[in-house]
């Protein structure tokens, strides 16, 4: 009964046909597309909280998550190939599992999407806050107004992260008013984030502080810290594919690619894959140079990132310089090497870039809400366009509004962990997705079908809740608890209001008119 509506691909198919955008995006652009989503507060300000979780073992970290999010990002390009409408992993699931999954898969995208944007406004702020108004204006916010009350990791004393919450707030209102990110202001910011990482990569690894011994021992909180313990490489892992998180926005712009067969595959892969190595060289030119050992307590296992132990350790003079305990972790790193112009400079490059990767998480969001409510699933209201700025005002707003509350208060790795679960949970039913669908559709036009998926698609699934799993207990009780929450309004509201469920199949796919699948509007000449 319950797992009876699902979509027929049929309708779904008929809206990308009906949209038949203009097929403008080559693997250049979408593989900068995704680089744009991608590198963020992940690399700049996670790498403490990985270091904190793993030591220098973060460096197999980032290959852990790398290697998980690859797979997925293939199972992505044959449904995204394939399906190339908006609404993601919600909008696949529809089609092959039915309403009531969809449904958790779109309520945990909020969580990969809203969450994250808001992770990603608290990374903003400690390098506005650090870089900008320290460094540069020699003003230093009290605490209690650049962190949470909960974001203890080096800030105790803490009650709201004001410059979280307007960074927040701004990208909300930029997105209110219709603002998207053009393609070359994303190509230019890419360049930034880019320079940014291979200057710290070539200053750490030719500087004279490098030193092997850094790395040793490499595993300190050894490779499995135990389930939910959210420590070892393998729990900085679940951690750290937080810098992964974002890829999947590629996957939206499938209908708007030329040659989706072949660019779309390139673009996810490859965006990845570039990423992955910046990741690993950023890594050891950090934990090379100023170390990256995690603090321990009294029992020889790390004080759990954002704890506040941890706080209280590293207001201590001995652990003032250590890695673990910095908010802006890259530029940290050259300042403590000699290079505190440049360090300075990534700060900048850091308060530049991440705006863009909240805008476009942001949007993704929306997106998915508004494709929820047009379903029927949420109320029709939540996707009503303004008439002159034309964009789901509405529901942009209230969204924003809680992106902007939880990244006043929270802290960022906690955030980020929150973000994972939700994201996992997405990766997981996407690939069972592809998975189903080649037994449901075994015949229908494949533009790309993922090579050897007997094994790819099971291991994406292993892969997610092998992570999964290795988030902190709290983290992970996230999940569920939100799930539930889902089911209340799903069986209070949705349910009865589903068009699907009314007996109404109309798939329609554009905001006021406008076709926005991609946060991208491309310029004519750059086509
Ligand atoms: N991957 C993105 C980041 O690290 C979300 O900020």
């Amino acid at each position: 009964m319950l797992l009876d509506r699902i979509k027929p691909l049929d309708a779904i198919l008929a809206t990308a046909q009906k949209k038949s955008l203009h097929r403008s995006l080559g693997a250049v652009q979408l593989t900068l597309f995704g680089i744009g989503c991608i590198i963020g507060t992940g690399i700049f300000v996670l790498t403490a909280a990985g270091a904190q979780k793993a030591g220098p073992g973060l460096m197999l970290a980032f290959i852990i998550a790398g290697a998980v999010c690859i797979v997925a990002a293939l199972c992505y390009a044959e449904i995204a190939a394939m399906i190339p409408v908006a609404g993601s992993a919600y909008t696949y699931s529809y089609a092959t599992m039915g309403e009531f999954l969809a449904w958790t898969v779109g309520w945990a995208l909020v969580l990969e999407y809203a969450i994250a944007a808001s992770a990603v406004s608290v990374g903003w702020s400690g390098y506005f806050t650090g870089t900008i108004l320290n460094e540069f204006f020699g003003v230093q916010l009290p605490a209690w107004l650049s962190a949470g009350p909960l974001a203890l990791g080096g800030a105790a004393g803490g009650f709201i992260n004001l410059p979280a919450l307007i960074i927040a707030l701004l990208v909300t209102w930029l997105l209110m008013i219709g603002t998207t990110e053009s393609a070359r202001v994303n190509a230019v910011l890419v360049a930034i984030k880019i320079t940014a990482l291979t200057i710290f990569i070539a200053l750490t690894l030719t500087s004279a502080y490098f030193d092997p011994d850094k790395f040793n021992p490499f595993l300190p909180a050894g490779l499995f810290g135990g389930f939910g313990s959210g420590v070892g490489a393998v729990g900085a892992a679940a951690t750290i594919f937080f810098a992964y998180v974002g890829f999947d926005a590629v996957s939206t712009a499938a209908e708007e690619t030329r040659n989706p067969q072949r660019n779309v595959p390139i673009g996810l892969v490859g965006s990845l894959l570039i990423c992955t190595i910046f990741y690993i060289l950023v890594a050891a030119g950090a934990v090379g140079t100023i170390g990256g050992q995690p603090i321990m307590g009294p029992n020889g296992v790390p004080f759990p990132a954002g704890s506040e132990e941890l706080a209280r350790q590293c207001a201590m003079a001995a652990h003032a310089d250590a890695l673990v305990c910095s908010n802006e972790a890259l530029a940290h790193v050259l300042r403590q090497i000699g290079f505190s112009g440049i360090g300075n400079m990534l700060g900048i490059a850091a308060f530049l870039a991440l705006p863009s990767v909240i805008l476009i998480l942001l949007f993704g969001q929306t997106r998915i809400f508004f494709v929820m409510a047009r379903d029927g699933l949420l109320p029709e209201k939540l996707s009503a366009v303004h008439p002159k700025w034309k964009t789901p005002y509405i529901v942009t707003g209230i969204t924003g509004a809680i992106v902007a509350v939880a990244a006043a208060f929270l802290p960022v790795g906690q955030l980020a962990d929150i973000a994972n679960a939700g994201t996992l949970y997405a990766f997981f039913m996407v690939a069972i997705a592809v998975m189903l669908l080649r037994k449901q559709a075994p015949d229908r036009k494949r533009p790309f079908r993922v090579p050897g998926l007997a094994i790819v698609g099971p291991l994406t699934i292993a892969g997610c809740l092998f992570l999964f799993l290795n988030l902190p207990l709290e983290a992970m009780l996230v999940l569920p608890v939100w799930t539930v929450i889902g089911f209340a309004v799903y069986f209070g509201y949705s349910r009865r209001n589903s068009l699907l469920g009314r007996g109404i199949v109309e798939v329609v796919d554009d905001i006021g008119g406008q076709e926005h699948s991609f946060p991208i509007d491309v310029p004519e000449d750059a086509r």
